[in-house]
């Protein structure tokens, strides 16, 4: 029997620009669920160990934004980047890398990550608890396809850092079934 994983049912914390909001930090809050997320749509998902870092900075996140096209031409509706970060440092982030394409999603309390089993320690780091890197394909809430870095493990000294990338899932969904 084929199991199939669904994306568990949350609800992000996002914070929207809002005109009519005064005073100058125009934002307020909006709660956006897995629903508004993955309903409907086929969607490529990815997530990492924090806003800011160097490989997730340099590579991942730029490099997802600037393949956004071709994944577009396989079918991809939209590209999130979950990471267990609040609202406030995800838009801080996303203004920072001048995202337009991929989306952010801030998983600040960690519970969609958990709920994904893809929670671990990062107290090494002075982190607490963080999402272990991996990518999926993802279908109306399906999981299709699964692209996780070895090693899961807490307070892992390594970073892998290769089957999530940009290039292998774009190369993975282009492949001949
Ligand atoms: C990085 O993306 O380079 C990174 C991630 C977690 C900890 C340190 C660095």
């Amino acid at each position: 029997m084929t199991v199939t994983k669904k994306v568990p049912f949350v609800t992000f914390r996002t914070r929207v620009r809002d005109e009519n909001v005064e005073g100058p930090n125009p934002y307020r809050w909006e709660d956006k669920t897995s629903d508004d997320y993955f309903g409907g749509k086929r969607v490529v998902l990815f997530s990492l160990p924090g806003a800011f870092t160097p490989t997730c900075s340099t590579y991942q996140v730029p490099n997802f934004e600037k393949l956004y096209d071709e994944f577009a031409k396989e079918g991809i509706d939209a590209i999130y980047c979950v990471s267990v970060n609040d609202a406030f440092v995800m838009n801080a982030w996303a203004k920072s890398l001048g995202l337009q394409k991929v989306e952010l999603i801030p998983d600040g309390s960690g519970e969609f990550t958990r709920k994904m089993g893809m929670l671990v320690a990062k107290d090494n780091l002075g982190f607490g608890m963080r999402s272990w890197r991996y990518a999926a394909l993802i279908n109306n809430g399906a999981v299709e396809q699964w692209f996780e870095e070895e090693g899961f493990s807490d307070n892992c000294e390594a970073d892998p850092y290769g089957v999530s990338s940009p290039q292998n899932v774009l190369e993975t969904l282009k492949a001949p079934a």
